[in-house]
């Protein structure tokens, strides 16, 4: 399949609007190939046809699906593990603690994609912390994401960077259709929450946090966006608390308030 000059604009335009995320000509393939899949499940085979259904038609069930397709969302545990160790090292030098008795350490994977990130936080805090005291809460744009970070399975061959310890504590084998996948265990499902949310927008109701994840997600977007982006975030976040962006991105720190520590590590 095609799409005319005039479709790739109106359904990136579209997408721009509900994401924030602008994909140029460069990404055209990329559209083409992820579209086309949606306008078969419709019986269509004509992408001009199908994106004027979408856009001109104003279907805002099928809009989700499509942005749901065009974001990427390639992620898996203990991703840029120099965030992790990091995390390590202040659980055990009694640097991060709660804030008050009784008062759980949180934790925000802000772009958490399908969930390995939330779930690589919450090992690491069963490991060093224990089953309680702490909380995971993990956001994504897309719907379809969310869903897949409550499911909790994953395919085995994404856990390359897990330490084998963990793979043994925290998941359960899949076995029969399951066979080569895992499932994150019950008790760290039960410190994990997700919800959808656009980090273009007022975000949801979900508290304050000692931790922030912002990882591989500033990338997409351009420095005006991402400035924004990164000062609602920061509204989130305690005094004293961190900031962790992907190593391949960059914040002016400074600007917002923040001590950079290391490459990609910033404190409130
Ligand atoms: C590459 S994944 C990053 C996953 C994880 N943070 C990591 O570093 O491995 C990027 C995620 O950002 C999400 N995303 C894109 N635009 C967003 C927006 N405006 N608001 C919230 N999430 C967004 C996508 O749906 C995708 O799941």
């Amino acid at each position: 399949m095609s799409i005319s000059t005039r479709s790739f604009e109106a359904i990136t335009d579209a997408f721009h609007r509900a994401s924030g995320i602008r994909l140029g000509d460069a990404k055209r393939q990329l559209v083409v190939g992820r579209l086309q899949k949606l306008a078969r499940d419709r019986g269509m085979d004509n992408l001009d046809l199908y994106v004027q259904s979408v856009v001109q038609g104003g279907d805002s069930d099928e809009l989700v699906r499509v942005v749901d397709k065009l974001t990427t969302n390639e992620t898996y545990f203990f991703r840029e593990p120099a965030h992790f160790d990091f995390l390590g090292e202040l659980l055990d030098s009694g640097s991060l603690k709660s804030p008050g008795r009784g008062v759980d350490l949180r934790f925000w994977s802000a772009a958490s994609s399908s969930g390995e990130e939330a779930y690589s936080i919450a090992m690491l805090m069963a490991d060093k912390v224990g089953r309680s005291g702490w909380q995971v809460v993990g956001t994504d744009l897309s719907t379809a994401m969310v869903r897949a970070c409550e499911r909790a399975l994953y395919p085995l061959d994404r856990t390359q960077h897990m330490p084998p310890n963990y793979l043994k504590q925290f998941c359960l084998r899949g076995e029969g259709a399951y066979d080569g996948h895992l499932l994150i265990k019950r008790e760290l499902r039960a410190r994990t929450r997700f919800v959808p949310a656009n980090l273009m927008q007022p975000l949801p109701d979900i508290g304050e946090f000692d931790v922030i994840f912002l990882r591989n997600v500033l990338i997409y977007f351009d420095p005006d966006s991402k400035q924004d982006i990164v000062q609602r975030v920061m509204q989130r976040l305690r005094p004293g608390g961190y900031l962790l962006t992907g190593h391949a991105e960059s914040i002016n720190g400074q600007q917002l308030g923040l001590r950079m520590l290391r490459p990609a590590i910033y404190q409130r």
